[in-house]
């Protein structure tokens, strides 16, 4: 059998991204049978605008979203809060997954989200937010796979997520969680 194929996006465009940690975490919790790729190239992807989806117009950066997506089986985000919701970064790329309508490349597709913010709640916010984005643009958001840390600023100061044992456990966890959904079928 192939491998399960999860596309990471992180909505933090930074370089020192505590949530690109967090994914690169995920990275190395993927267990055999299961790969994850972060997806590199969100900040290069236009303000999406219908205007220019046609084929004359239409941004490759947008383009090479929409394929990886449509070549994943699942998707895992991980994403701060910005100002109480979701980053705009992010929510571009639903915007981008979701056309053409009932059509986009992120139709079906299970996705879980997680993250971590500076606030006492870790993004929770920002996570339903997306979760709620992503149910209405086709896909399947995973109610159930919860992770958000809090205080990012001081928790991952000086440490990666990866040399937090506990951390790491619970971000296997999320991995099974979302491979699993994604080894099932879509339901037509
Ligand atoms: C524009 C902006 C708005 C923010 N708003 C919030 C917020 O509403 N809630 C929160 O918990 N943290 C907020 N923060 C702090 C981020 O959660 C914190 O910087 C986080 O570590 C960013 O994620 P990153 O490390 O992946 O870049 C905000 C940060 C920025 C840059």
């Amino acid at each position: 059998m192939s491998n399960v194929r999860v596309l990471a996006l992180v909505g933090s465009l930074r370089a020192g991204s505590h949530n690109r940690q967090l994914a690169e975490a995920a990275v190395d919790a993927a267990p055999a049978g299961v790969e994850i790729e972060i997806f590199e190239g969100l900040a290069e992807i236009p303000f999406y605008n219908e205007d220019h989806d046609n084929d004359q117009d239409r941004s490759a950066a947008g383009v090479r979203l929409r394929e990886a997506i449509a070549a994943a089986d699942g998707l895992l985000f991980f994403t701060p809060e910005y100002n109480g919701t979701i980053p705009a970064a992010l929510k571009n790329a639903i915007d981008w997954a979701s056309r053409p309508m009932g059509e986009g490349a992120i139709s079906g597709k299970p996705v879980a989200v997680v993250g971590t913010a500076y606030g006492q709640y870790g993004g929770v916010w920002a996570q339903d937010e997306a979760r709620k984005a992503v149910g209405i643009a086709g896909g399947n958001a995973l109610p159930d796979v919860k992770l958000s840390i809090p205080e990012s600023v001081v928790r991952f100061a000086e440490s990666h997520p990866r040399e937090d044992a506990e951390l790491v456990a619970q971000v296997a966890d999320v991995v099974r969680q979302i491979a699993d959904a994604a080894k099932e079928p879509v339901a037509a």
